[in-house]
Formats: C-alpha cells, structure tokens, sequence
C-alpha cells in the first residue's frame, strides 16, 4: 500500500505526524528546526546542523557555515567495528557508508536515523528537553547477525561558543579553554571571549558566560578536544585520523582547536541491543550547573523519560485544535506541520538552512504569534506585550532587535508599527482580555505607558506621515522589504499602506470608544474616510491599483510600467479592507487571477524585474522570478486564499490555497526540491529557469498564515467578540468537514455537513441539540464540551 504524498524522497505518515525520508540524496537538505523556547538545533536528513541558545547569531553553540550543497557541518557519532576497522556514522553524513536500510523521520520535537550497516541496526533520535539547555542524542544499537561484534562510538563536533559564523577562527579558537571529567564521562568548553562590549563599552573584553558540554551514558575510554588530532592535518570527516587509531588522543586545554569528541566502547552478542546516550548543552554562568545536567538527563532511562516529555509538550502546543477535512494536505498541514513549524522554528529557533537570524522583526513574530491562538493565547500575549517594549515614544518601533542584549535598527519603514494593533485584534476577537489594554509597558527611551496608548502612538505616527494627497508614505520600505528605495526621501507612496491602516482604523475605533477616546475614534473614522477616497482616486490604475509611487513621483504597479506592472500587496488588500467596491472589486479579482495566479500559486508581482532599478530597491535586483522579484512569496500568497473568500470565489481561494501547500508538491517533487511538510519562503516564478522550485523553508511567515488562512477562512471558523462565528468557504465537493477547537476556555466541536454540495451559505446551526437563528455559536466559556451541527445549503 503507498503511503501519503508519497514521492521518491518520503511520505508522510498515516496520521501526518511524522514525515519519513527513504534515502539521504534528497534534493535539498530535508531538514527539522527543534527547539524548547531556548535552545534550539537544527538537523538534516543527513544528520548534518548546529545548536544553539537564544538565537543562532550570537550564541552558537557548535560550528557551522551555511552551505547547503555540502550540507557538511553537523555534530555526528561515529561507530566503528574494532575487530575488522570498518567504521560508519549513524546518520548518513558525514562517512557516507552504503547502507542496506535507510529511513530518517522527522516530526514535532524529534528526529530519528534508522540505519542497517555492517550487519548493525542503529537508531538514533535526537532531541530537547523541554526544560533545559541540553540536547539528547539516544543511540541504539542492534546485532542483526550471528558473532559477537566489538563496536566503538565515537562522538565529534566543533565548539562555536558565542557569535556565528566565527569566520576568523584563527582568532577565536585562543580563546577556548577545554577540559574533562572521567567521572562524569564528561568534556566542557569554555570560551574567554564573546562579542559584546563590557560594561564600559570595550570589546573582545568579556567572557562568553557559560559552559557547553558533552557526556555519554558509558564509561569514557577516550576523548579528544583537539580538531587537529582528530581529524588529521588535512583530512575531514569523512575519513578522519581518528578512525584509523586505537583511540582519542586525550588532548584537552587551551592550546588547540577546540572541538568535542568522545568513546565509548559497545560490545553486542548475536541479535543483543543496547542503547548509548549523548548529551550536549551549554549551562548558564551562575544559574545553572553543567554537572548537575549532565547528571539528570545523560542515562538511558533519563533519555526516555525526556521524549516522552518532548511528546507532552509539543501536545499541548499542537492538539488544542483539530480538524478533520477531505483534504488530507490541509490536515496534516493545519493540524501539526504548521503550528510546529511557526512555533519551534519562527519563534523560538528563529534560524532555518537558508536564514540565520539574530533576533525578532517586529511584524515578524507578532504575526507568528497567532499561532498560539486556539492552544495558548497566553503566549500570543506576551508576544504583543514583548513588541511594545521594542517602540519609542514617537510611535515607531525597531525594525527588529537582537533577542540577547537587544538593539536593532530604527527606521522609517512604513508597516511595522501598524503591526500591533493589527495583532491585538486577532488577540483580542480570541481572548475578549480587554485587560491587556491596560498593561503598562516601558518604551526604549520613556517611561510605561498602558499598551492602548502603545498603539494610539503607531496610529498617531503612521498620521503624520502621510503625502499632501493623503496616502501614506512609503518610507524606507512597507510590507516588501525589497522597496527599500522607493521612498525614502520621503515622498513616495505606498497604497498598500492606505489599505492596511484603514483594516486598522476599523479595528481601532470601537476600542477608542470602549475606553472613552471619542475625540480619537472620530479622528480614526475621519482619516478612513479620506483614505478611502484617495486610494480609489489616485491609487486606481484602470484595471487594478498601484503598489506605490516613487519619490520621483512615478507610478510603480501599473500598465504604464514595463516590468512590475501589477503587485499583488495592493490589490488583495484592497478587498481584504473593503476598500475597493463593486466594479472594482470585480476587476481587482479578475485581474489577480489572469496575471498572478500561476501553477504554483500567487506571484508577488508580474511582470519580473530583470534589470536593476535604482529608484526601486533590491528587489529589482533580485534573477527575476526569485523571491520577493515576481516569484511567489507565500507568506502574502496566503492572503489571497483570504482574499478570495472575501471576493466570494470560493474555488479560487481554494487554488490559489492547493497550490502553496506543500505535500502537494510531492507530485512534482524534482521541480519543488524543498520539504514537502514545511512552507518555504517563496516558490520560483515563471521567468526563472526553476520555474516552481521551493526555497527558504521553514523560516517563514507564511506558516502561521496558511494555517490561519485554512481554519478561518476556507473553513470559515472565525472569533468574534460575541462567538465563533461559522462560515465555510469550501469546495462544493466536499461532504462536509469537523472542527474541534477550543475558544474562551470551552471545547468547541464542530460538525459541518455538506449535503447540497454548495461552496458556502449555512442553512442551519444547532448546539448541544438547540437550533440557532444566526451562524454565530455563542460564548459560553464554562470549561465545558459543546457539540454544534452544522448544515450547508441553500435558504428557503
Ligand atoms: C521577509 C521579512 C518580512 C517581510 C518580507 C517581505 O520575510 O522577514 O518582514 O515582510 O520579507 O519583504
């Protein structure tokens, strides 16, 4: 029987929890992002990644540089047979020994390696404990043939300790300090330097402030924390001098280039097992004590006890909210690809193959925050109070800090800022915590403020900059980074803006009036007034709406252009806000679909840009068709299903939704390259020469948003103040389809049929057995389960 999607690199398993690749020659590296909110690793098919704590650009743990064609700086375990000297690695990099089995799974908090080499079965899962510094690598080994075997494991990888890459390595290698402990079957690292200034503003003058490890759960017979020894001047991983010696050299101190390796020695009788455990991690100075983790989680039972811990944790972030459709790619996707992707990768890991990130954008992770809607808005919470703390009194914000120290560029990017109250909302239709409103909050140069006040200011400040004929300015850039020279003396326009601040206003204005600012609920009624005004007279183009106008007042996203001729940003946004009408909601809708929905989903704009403008930004720059140049970026391709829901196209919304969601690429899995369980940052559009290749996976916003673009707008399961309002836009084809999603701390399952196979309309509601005029289920917010039956039909 052929398992789901499957393709010839993988498949998903039945539930779609796990998705297990068949062979290590994947066309990109396949990778998992697993993290616990603090330390964070990131891992390949081949066994290939790095670790890290807090963020991957100033607290690297283990070396890496990116390079995903080599995809060879990994933390890997050697086995080695003692008696005749051949030796593998339990996973597929970096020895490349012919297997006679291979399956590598990745799933929510794990990874494991399946190997059948030499007549030795190994299995390796890798993962976090969810309330610690310390990565487990649990290694079993079996006997498959018929003669006692002698085996050795052998551990390697390479200290960082502090800002990555560290390129100079001649330089930072002096200042590592290595040592061991027999008794703990233990070595640790420590480093003398990191890159922050002390506390009098003098770099390269403080020490990185902990200490990494490694240990193993067998008596250590031989270490080495010296790359040259190891490896051999001149030779690599693949072959390294270690494998052809009896054992580690023991060189430990301050004098070598640091690395970490360990053996330990696995004597197997015919069909015997027996499991080795690695840890490695990195304690706090002052907080915390590498001995005492060392101690609690390097066993065999400790390492079981853990997964099953990683198993619990991850549930409580992904089984909140369960739906259940014909779409098995929706399912999979929505149910726990995506949840886990925004949240262990885009929040927490915030580093991927393709980007390694230092810190939070502003817009960025306050949208991921969504994510943490339906399972726990209290960290959706602490996200929006997080990005407050990151404005200045004059209402902006930074573009996006460090998550260590903080710092980051202040700007004048249009968008950002916007974000927040954009965000509350969300928060605010799932929670009713109108309390967070009177949070007070630090800004970077003043002193607490109640959040409301925190985005009266964004408000305030996108006012004061709007053009003489009332657009908002363009800035430094908007939503698309990529425009980064459109505006910035600013005077150019962006409509997009427009759009976007009067989706707010119209948010905004019944919490002014909720907390008694009339005088700005009126002042945010009058300025959606004239927004709409001046975006339909000026930003209307004859067949959909301009993306901006440069500072040289030329128009961008029109016909008369000869390359970006049409964006995408302004047009579905000018049906998400409402702010186009009639005539032209037709038009914009009819025009996205004949120049922006292709076969891989919605391109960002069209047609490419194939030479550089000057006046424009890099994403002129950019081959043409690649990401933000004409390709499709899903993080706003994923606003078009919304759009189209909106624009009552049904099968449009459900298109442009098909074609961007990943494990249905496993059809044309040679073209897509890119993981089939995770949404990659954009999808190459038409004019490239890999016209539907996927890049820049996992570290994207577009995960959040496909799931929410799904649950609330395909299915149509929307919070309101009042309820959950239920409003289905589905194919006609489908029977129907169940929601099981907790709101206002009730359990709410919803059962949608389907019996007249129409895209949307409900023709009745009933909960817990009592019919209901409207489609608004109410709140009832008593702890308690509800069963809601919903038909869809035509009204008599
Ligand atoms: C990147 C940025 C995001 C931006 C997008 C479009 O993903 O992180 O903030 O909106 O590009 O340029």
């Amino acid at each position: 029987m052929s398992h789901p999607f499957e393709c010839k690199y993988g498949y998903f398993s039945d539930d779609g929890r796990e998705y297990c690749i068949t062979t290590p020659f994947t066309p990109r590296p396949w990778g998992n992002i697993i993290s616990n909110g603090d330390y964070s690793l990131m891992i390949s098919q081949n066994g290939s990644g790095y670790s890290w704590r807090g963020n991957a650009g100033q607290n690297r743990i283990t070396r890496s540089f990116q390079d995903l064609i080599k995809d060879n700086w990994g933390k890997y375990l050697y086995i080695r047979d003692r008696k005749s000297g051949a030796f593998w690695s339990a996973t597929f990099k970096p020895v490349m020994h012919p297997y006679e089995d291979f399956l590598v799974v990745h799933s929510i908090g794990y990874s494991r390696f399946i190997q059948v080499i030499e007549g030795i079965r190994s299995e390796l899962t890798v993962f976090i404990a969810p309330d610690a510094p310390v990565e487990l690598m649990q290694l079993t080994l079996t006997n498959l043939g018929e003669d006692t075997r002698e085996l050795d494991v052998t551990s390697y990888a390479e200290w960082a300790l502090g800002f990555a890459p560290d390129e100079h390595r001649e330089f930072h290698k002096l200042f590592i300090d290595t040592s061991t402990d027999f008794t703990l079957n233990a070595v640790f690292a420590r480093k003398y330097l990191w890159g922050f200034p002390d506390e009098h503003g003098r770099y390269n003058n403080i020490n990185w402030p902990y200490t990494a490890f490694m240990a193993v759960s067998e008596p250590l017979v031989s270490f080495d924390c010296d790359k040259e020894s190891f490896l051999g001047m001149y030779r690599s991983e693949e072959h390294p001098a270690a494998m052809d010696a009896q054992h580690l050299s023991g060189r430990v101190g301050r004098f070598h280039d640091a690395i970490a390796a360990l053996q330990v020695a696995v004597s197997l009788a015919p069909q015997q097992s027996k499991t080795v455990v690695f840890t490695l991690g990195a304690a706090e100075d002052e907080k915390e004590d590498a001995a005492a983790l060392i101690r609690r989680f390097t066993s065999v039972e400790a390492s079981r006890q853990t997964l099953q811990a990683v198993h619990d944790f991850w549930s409580r972030f992904v089984d909140g909210e369960h739906v259940e459709t014909p779409d098995p790619a929706l399912n999979f996707m929505t149910n726990y690809w995506l949840k886990y992707q925004a949240i262990s990768c885009r929040l927490w890991g915030k580093s991927a193959f393709y980007q390694v990130s230092a810190g939070y954008g502003y817009r960025d992770q306050l949208q991921d925050s969504q994510i943490f809607l339906v399972g726990d808005p209290s960290f959706a919470r602490k996200q929006l109070l997080m990005h407050a703390a990151q404005q200045f009194i004059e209402g902006d914000v930074l573009h996006w800090w460090f998550s260590i120290r903080g710092g980051g560029p202040r700007t004048n990017c249009s968008d950002d800022l916007l974000w927040l109250p954009f965000i509350l909302d969300a928060y605010l239709k799932e929670t009713a915590d109108y309390a967070i409103l009177d949070e007070a909050v630090p800004y970077l140069n003043a002193p607490a403020e109640p959040l409301y006040d925190h985005c009266k200011r964004a408000i305030e400040r996108a006012f004061s900059r709007f053009s003489p004929r009332g657009i908002p300015l363009m800035g430094d850039h908007d939503w698309n980074d990529g425009l980064n020279a459109v505006g910035t003396l600013l005077k150019g326009e962006s409509f997009w803006v427009a759009e976007f601040l009067y989706v707010i206003l119209g948010n905004f204005i019944p919490l002014a009036r909720r907390r008694g600012d009339e005088c700005f609920a009126r002042r945010c009624e009058d300025v959606r007034v004239s927004l709409k005004d001046a975006l339909n007279r000026f930003g209307w183009d004859g067949e959909w709406y301009l993306q901006a106008t440069t500072d040289a007042g030329l128009p961008l996203g029109s016909h008369e252009n000869d390359e970006g001729k049409i964006f995408l940003m302004p047009n579905i946004w000018a049906i998400i806000s409402g702010m186009a009408e009639g005539e032209r909601t037709r038009k914009v809708v009819d025009s996205i679909t004949r120049y922006l929905l292709k076969d891989y989903g919605t391109l960002l704009n069209y047609p490419a840009f194939t030479k550089p403008r000057p006046d424009v930004g890099y994403v002129t720059r950019y081959a043409p068709g690649l990401r933000e140049n004409g390709g499709v970026y899903t993080h706003a391709a994923t606003w078009s299903v919304w759009a189209y829901t909106l624009a009552g196209e049904p099968e449009r919304a459900y298109e442009a939704y098909h074609k961007i969601c990943p494990p249905n690429r496993s059809a044309d899995i040679d073209t897509y390259k890119a993981e089939p369980y995770v949404t990659p940052g954009n999808v190459d559009g038409p004019q490239s020469e890999y016209y539907g290749r996927g890049g820049w996976t996992w570290y994207t916003g577009s995960a959040q948003w496909l799931h929410r673009v799904a649950t609330h707008w395909i299915l149509g399961i929307r919070p309101q103040e009042e309820g959950l309002l239920v409003d289905p836009s589905i194919p006609a084809e489908w029977d129907g389809f169940t929601v099981r999603r907790r709101f206002r701390s009730a359990e709410y399952e919803i059962h949608v049929r389907n019996p007249e196979h129409v895209h949307r309309g409900v023709k009745s509601l009933v909960v817990d057995g009592k019919p209901l005029e409207s489609n608004l289920i109410p709140v009832f917010a008593d702890g308690q389960k509800h069963v809601v039956e919903v038909v869809l039909g035509r009204k008599e």
